[in-house]
């Protein structure tokens, strides 16, 4: 009775005024809910205008299949701490740059929700240091020397696996971590992203299953082809020869790309078009062909074409390296420097004489196989080939690729020049400290700060240390005088 009085007594509105503010709400709300649901579905990567930024964070377009829901990828070492070798993704070998939100090698993108991917840098970013107190310097195109990839795929498994990757423990936690969700966000946190994430991490753990019967890579070092074999083609990796479950390689260093074009590349040489090298390493990243962003890849390709390896930063006796140089130019040149013969070509597997392993991980199968991916578009595969054996590489900035070989067997370049038998059995990588005497990272450490280096073992299958013996016939001065001079290249 009396809400009746009151309303009876007020002024009424016009008829006009209640129509202009009724459109006006609606548009409002329309406006709103465009933008909403545009900022929602558009896919938007986060961009940066300098190249190296856009090396190291930028997105090459693993993050819609293969990436993490950003405040999941966030949670996961704060939630799960007891499941990492140490603090944070850090602990894995990533490097962290202050300031930033993620690692260098992990790129945003938001479709529906922002994702977490990995892009080139993650394997072709590393660090030196010239002692243990020194400061490390970052070096964009290196080998990751420090990042333990399998860790952070066993890391990612064993979280999926635990009960509490559940929507309720995991939004308790991300609002722990000051993840401020909105209604909707957390609506498809809850309902999707998170059981979604958990299924498709456990689904890639069985996927990689396999390897848990193959020895460790080990930082720096990733089985190029196998995960392929599974995750991407379904082979059936149990019926597979064991002798083909093991190829751990080394990760290359990626500079001067222009002066590799048309040389059989790769670890066994069994691509020739940089290109296509290119594409095939952001599949590994996680890019697939239909989420592959061809032109933020070029943008990092255009970039590594011409990007030069950086000089041996400490001293060098000019004495020893003059000495050095016609050594190197009658023994090594003729396979290693560009513009000789047998550079970017194949030595025969019988006369290299080094691990097999990573060679017969690589099969005709796989092959025909790669071959079908991106049919139809014009930047199919065609390069790939099965080889009989290891590629001669140009040594540029060889210095700071140490272990050596494809299986980064030796640990240092003066090492390489022993025989066989006098190269060291056992040693650690994963330390980024400089060894200015052998010429290589240190790999006489076992632990820095509590966290234990990886235990190298040259008996492990696919870790041997045997071949390559050019220039182990040498006395050691010249040994030494060559090493001196290989700091140069
Ligand atoms: C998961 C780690 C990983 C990521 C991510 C990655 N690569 Fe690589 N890349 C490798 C490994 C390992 C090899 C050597 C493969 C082999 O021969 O076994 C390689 C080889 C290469 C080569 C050939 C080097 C040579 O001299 O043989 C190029 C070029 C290259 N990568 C560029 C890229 C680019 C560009 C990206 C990003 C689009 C990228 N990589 C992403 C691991 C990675
Ligand atoms: C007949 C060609 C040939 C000659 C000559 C040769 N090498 Fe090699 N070298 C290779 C091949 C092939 C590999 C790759 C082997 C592997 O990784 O299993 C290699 C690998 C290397 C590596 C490792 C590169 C890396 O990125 O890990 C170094 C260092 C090296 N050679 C130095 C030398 C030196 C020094 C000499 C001269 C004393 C020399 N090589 C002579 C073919 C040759």
């Amino acid at each position: 009775m009396a809400n009746k009085n009151i309303r009876g007594e007020g002024p009424r509105p016009g008829k006009g005024r209640k129509w202009t503010f009724l459109i006006v709400i609606v548009v409002l709300a329309l406006l709103a809910g465009g933008i909403f649901i545009y900022r929602q579905i558009s896919n938007r990567p986060v961009d940066y205008s300098d190249i190296r930024e856009h090396f190291k964070y930028g997105s090459i377009g693993s993050e819609p299949a293969n990436g993490i829901p950003y405040w999941i990828w966030k949670v996961l070492p704060e939630m799960f701490p007891e499941k990492l070798p140490g603090q944070g993704y850090a602990s894995l070998g990533l490097i962290v740059e202050p300031g930033k939100d993620t690692p260098i090698g992990f790129s945003e993108r938001t479709v529906f929700i922002k994702r977490v991917g990995l892009n080139c840098s993650v394997c072709h970013s590393g660090t030196y240091r010239e002692s243990p107190s020194g400061r490390a310097t970052l070096v964009l195109g290196m080998p990751a020397n420090k990042f333990d990839l399998q860790g952070y795929l066993n890391f990612l498994g064993a979280c999926a696996q635990d009960q509490r990757f559940n929507s309720e423990s995991m939004l308790s936690e991300i609002d722990k971590i000051g993840g401020k969700l909105g209604f909707i966000e957390r609506l498809v946190y809850s309902k999707v992203a998170i059981p979604r994430t958990r299924e498709a991490l456990l689904q890639q753990t069985k996927d990689l299953d396999f390897m848990s019967a193959a020895p460790l890579w080990g930082p720096g070092r990733v089985d190029t082809f196998n995960p392929y074999k599974s995750l991407k083609f379904h082979f059936p990796m149990h019926k597979l020869p064991p002798s083909e479950l093991v190829g751990a390689a080394n990760l290359p260093a990626v500079w001067d790309q222009k002066d590799r074009e048309g040389m059989h590349l790769h670890w066994d040489g069994n691509n020739t078009s940089v290109d296509e090298r290119n594409k095939s390493a952001a599949l590994g990243a996680g890019v697939t062909p239909t989420t592959i962003d061809l032109p933020r890849i070029q943008r990092v390709a255009d970039w590594l074409w011409t990007l030069q390896a950086p000089k041996y930063p400490f001293p060098i006796d000019q004495q020893r390296a003059t000495r050095g140089k016609p050594i190197y130019e009658e023994k090594c040149a003729g396979c290693h420097s560009f513009g000789k013969a047998k550079v970017g070509q194949v030595t025969l597997i019988g006369e290299i004489g080094t691990d097999p392993a990573r060679l017969n991980s690589y099969t005709y199968e796989l092959l025909c196989n790669q071959n079908t991916l991106f049919a139809g578009y014009p930047w199919r595969f065609k390069h790939f080939r099965k080889t009989p054996g290891y590629a001669n590489r140009p040594l540029d900035g060889v210095w700071l690729r140490s272990p050596y070989l494809h299986n980064g067997s030796v640990p240092t370049l003066r090492d390489l020049l022993e025989v066989p038998d006098q190269r060291p059995k056992v040693f650690f990588r994963g330390y980024d400290v400089y060894d200015q005497q052998r010429v290589g990272f240190r790999s006489d450490v076992s632990e820095e700060g509590g966290k234990p280096f990886f235990r190298y073992d040259t008996a492990v299958p696919g870790n041997g240390n045997g071949g390559h013996l050019y220039g182990t016939e040498m006395p050691p001065e010249e040994k030494d005088d060559l090493v001196e001079y290989m700091k140069t290249l």
